[in-house]
């Protein structure tokens, strides 16, 4: 029998660079540089390091973080923009919400039912704009989580689309100056009317109910914890960034992965949950939804790569590429744009690889957003579609990553 090769293993698009959301101008070399007082990490052993083992050296500077800190001073900050011992202690208390049996369990019939809903109204249609069902989708099953269940739930997607619709604060900007203090201000001045919209019609009748009927839902765990009004609401906004504007994105590059490619369709539609799972996170690898991870350094941190070490000064910003990470070769072989679900990978780098994040604020939400992709994908993608328009790409800075729009797809 003849030695098989990666490329025996991998039929589907081994070859160049396969990637759709490549970011022009975005380098994947060296992996690691400073410029300008900010360090640019592109390994994946480097970004891991830096996320795993330097956690609490570390604060976060991403999805619009000096904003967040601008709005909330006084006030608890939401999990995301927490950080030490304090971060450690409610990731513990939330993470009954977000491990798998849990999400399996409570979570399944209700996003079936959904995905049952959005499928049935897209087939009355005929032609629809995929990021249209697939933000529906990712609205309903964050609200379930979060507790946001007693208001009318389409009404509430538009409310949030349009807060989301906000340029956000570009992480690194010198928090001192002048102008990117105005510019933080104007952000929020500009973004409050949703927001108030939001918070009366969304956030507070779902408190009030779970004053009087606590649930298990993450709303309920925050009033148990004394949190007030406000701190709630930036939290669900906190969650709205964080799980319904990535996965509405990654179920759609998803599906078009999936529809150019038959052969991987048809190996999608026709595998086991484990192995459906496999191919999603294989795409979230080369197609990662959360572009860059910023953090900024309050001590030195010193990074390691076999003999040579540097040093990260405090306060320095550190920018850590996920689509270089993800597609770095020692990590997972040949091809690394290829979307190959069998790749070997080395020892300890996960499927998606840094997709979710890693250390301490990884992702809690990934098992939901894979089961929620797989649930309404494998309905839809059972129909006989035509793709009338491959998505717009454009780019946002709250997650340095892609948003995709007008994706239209026809039944029949
Ligand atoms: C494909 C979909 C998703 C992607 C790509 C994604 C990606 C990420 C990444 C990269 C982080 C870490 C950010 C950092 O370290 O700075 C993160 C954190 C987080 N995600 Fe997700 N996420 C997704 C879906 C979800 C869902 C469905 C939920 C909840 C319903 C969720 C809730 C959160 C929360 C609460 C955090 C903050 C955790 C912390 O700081 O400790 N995510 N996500």
């Amino acid at each position: 029998m003849s030695s098989t090769t990666h490329a025996d293993k991998c039929p589907i698009g081994h070859t160049g660079s396969d990637r759709k959301t490549e970011r022009a101008g975005e380098r994947y070399q060296p992996a690691i540089e400073e410029v300008d007082g900010t360090w640019h990490l592109r390994s994946q052993h480097l970004v891991r390091q830096a996320l795993r083992e330097f956690g609490d050296e570390s604060v976060q500077e991403g999805f619009s973080a000096q904003l967040i800190r601008a709005n909330t001073s006084g006030m608890r900050t939401p999990v995301l923009y927490m950080d030490g011992e304090p971060h450690r202690q409610v990731r513990a208390k939330i993470a009954r919400y977000f491990a798998p049996v849990t999400v399996g369990r409570r979570y399944r019939d209700l996003m079936e039912a959904r995905a049952d809903e959005l499928v049935a109204q897209a087939r009355q249609r005929r032609e629809f704009e995929l990021d249209q069902i697939s933000l529906r989708m990712a609205v309903h099953v964050a609200a379930q989580v979060i507790g946001l269940t007693n208001s009318d739930m389409e009404r509430m997607t538009r409310r949030l689309e349009s807060f989301f619709e906000f340029p956000s604060v570009t992480p690194g900007a010198k928090a001192e100056s002048r102008l990117a203090k105005l510019r933080v201000k104007l952000r929020s001045a500009r973004s409050s009317l949703p927001l108030l919209f939001f918070h009366l019609h969304d956030v507070k009748p779902a408190i009030k109910e779970r004053r009087t009927r606590p649930q298990e839902d993450v709303i309920s765990h925050l009033i148990e914890e004394g949190y007030k009004d406000g701190e709630i609401l930036a939290e669900c906004l906190t969650y709205g960034a964080a799980g319904m504007v990535t996965t509405r994105e990654f179920i759609v590059v998803a599906a078009w992965r999936l529809l150019e490619r038959p052969e991987l369709l048809n190996r999608y539609l026709a595998a086991e949950e484990t192995e459906r799972h496999k191919i999603l996170h294989e795409i979230l690898r080369v197609e990662p939804v959360v572009g860059h991870i910023y953090r900024t350094a309050v001590d030195p941190i010193t990074l390691t790569e076999g003999e040579q070490s540097w040093t990260i000064p405090a306060g320095a910003l550190i920018d850590m590429y996920v689509r270089a990470a993800n597609a770095d070769a020692e990590a997972v072989g040949e091809h690394p744009h290829a979307i190959c679900p069998d790749r070997a990978r080395a020892r300890g780098v996960r499927p998606e690889v840094m997709s979710f994040g890693d250390g301490s604020h990884r992702c809690p939400g990934s098992h939901i957003a894979i089961q929620e992709t797989d649930i309404l994908l494998t309905r839809l993608l059972k129909l006989p579609l035509t793709v009338v328009r491959t998505p717009s790409m454009s780019w946002v800075d709250v997650v340095a990553g892609y948003e995709l729009r007008g994706m239209t797809l026809r039944i029949g």
